[in-house]
């Protein structure tokens, strides 16, 4: 019988790789928190036509790349593609924003893209969110860009580069559609075939396109469309970056793969990323997205970071949490002292320690060389001397030291072995 395999698109998290994911969902949740984001969560699955009218049925997201079914009771409903509708429709319908403006809120969790799967591109990948709804206002823009930011300088990635720019408000995307409307239609024959049907849809999203690059340089930027008001709110946003010593690039073209984007908008690129997948991460504001999805007017500001990606960087410069050897192995020296050293492990866990209990038939040696190799920092050994006694004996794999105690004495000893403490 031929064995199962994984699905298309689709990663396994295997121990190895699962303390440096821990440490990246750590270092965002910390950096997030001291901003003030607190956790929210939200379900997998949401109905179609969130994502339809808040993504937009325009987006390549939701035309191509939703797994969507309907369950047994006929409902339409979709695997999370991202997770901005899904938040701000948690945030708004229990009122949150009712006591509390703006509402910051983060999270970390699957989400589902039907994508041809490629380096950096899964079916089924992770993203670190924080979103901050209720409040319109430049300095909050600038503070969700600031949060992505300490966040790639807490886990000590380089080679970030940040690329901002503005939509504008309604009016002036009005505006600037017009502008490029004016512009693509007697090009029209040179367009690819998604691009010449986007024209009538969603000609913003012709700047996206990567075959025709050539058209895209030459297209009219948004700046002349743009209202002083909007001009002023972006000018602000870029002060307060340059403030804070965050570096950045204007980016005219950048106008994000999502409908809901109003006035600012960035993305994270990385130079080691490949292709149309460079970006580590992007986000911006959303100002109609509230009224999209059926709530009263509500600003929000935030961004989405691509977990899988900023492993991948992380791993490319050597980027991981201290490697840790903090857990013991108890050995029962004959199989008649399994039950006084599972006993002994369990006392060793009372006290804080990982004790892991090896109760195999192998020879001793080869049970000790296994536990040195797999980690522990030291061996806790229980023979029918030591079950006599109430006792243990603890050495320590690095010096060979070794010492026969009570079991509270080892479990003293071995804290300050593995903690310092
Ligand atoms: P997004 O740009 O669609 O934004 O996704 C954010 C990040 O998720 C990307 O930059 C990338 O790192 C990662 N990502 C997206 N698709 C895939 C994939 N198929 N495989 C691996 N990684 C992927 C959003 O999702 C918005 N919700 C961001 C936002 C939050 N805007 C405002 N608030």
């Amino acid at each position: 019988m031929p064995a199962i395999t994984r699905p298309r698109g689709t990663n396994d998290l295997l121990p190895a790789e699962s303390g440096l994911r821990e440490w990246v969902l750590a270092t965002h949740a910390r950096v997030a928190g001291a901003h003030g984001y607190e956790l929210i969560d939200t379900p997998v699955f949401e109905a179609t036509e969130m994502y339809e009218r808040g993504t937009g049925a325009g987006t390549d997201v939701v035309e191509k790349e939703m797994f969507s079914f309907t369950d047994r009771g006929g409902r339409a409903l979709t695997l999370r593609p991202e997770g901005t509708p899904g938040v701000l429709r948690a945030v708004l319908s229990a009122h949150l924003d009712q006591a509390r403006r703006p509402v910051r809120v983060q999270f970390a969790g699957p989400m589902f893209r039907y994508a041809r799967p490629q380096a950096g591109r899964y079916h089924e990948f992770w993203q670190l969110d924080i979103e901050a709804i209720g409040e319109r206002s430049p300095a909050l823009d600038a503070e969700v860009i600031e949060v992505a930011w300490r966040f790639y300088e807490a886990l000590g990635v380089t080679g970030l580069s940040l690329q901002v720019n503005t939509l504008g408000d309604l009016e002036d995307r009005l505006r600037y559609r017009a502008a490029l409307v004016e512009y693509y239609t007697p090009l029209q024959d040179q367009l690819c075939e998604d691009c010449r049907r986007r024209l009538g849809v969603n000609p913003l999203r012709l700047l996206d396109c990567k075959r025709d690059a050539g058209l895209v340089a030459a297209a009219p930027h948004i700046g002349p469309s743009l209202s002083p008001e909007s001009q002023s709110f972006f000018a602000e946003v870029t002060t307060l970056l340059v403030a804070a010593e965050i570096p950045f690039q204007l980016n005219p073209r950048l106008v994000r793969g999502l409908d809901y984007y109003a006035h600012t908008t960035f993305e994270l690129w990385h130079e080691s990323l490949q292709g149309a997948q460079n970006a580590l991460g992007g986000g911006g504001r959303y100002d109609g997205l509230a009224e999209v999805l059926g709530f009263p007017p509500t600003p929000g500001s935030g961004y989405a970071l691509g977990v899988e990606r900023t492993l991948a960087v992380c791993r490319e410069q050597g980027l991981g949490p201290a490697p840790r050897r903090e857990q013991v192995v108890v050995l029962p020296v004959a199989g008649t002292d399994i039950p006084a050293a599972a006993a002994v492990a369990r006392q060793l866990r009372a006290a804080g320690i990982t004790a892991i209990l090896d109760a195999s038939d192998r020879r001793l040696d080869r049970r000790l060389a296994a536990g040195a190799r797999h980690g522990a920092r030291a061996a806790v050994l229980v023979g029918a001397d030591e079950a006599a006694a109430g006792t243990a004996t603890w050495k320590d794999l690095d010096s060979g030291r070794q010492e026969t105690a009570t079991v509270a004495d080892v479990a003293g000893a071995l804290r300050l072995l593995l903690t310092g403490q």
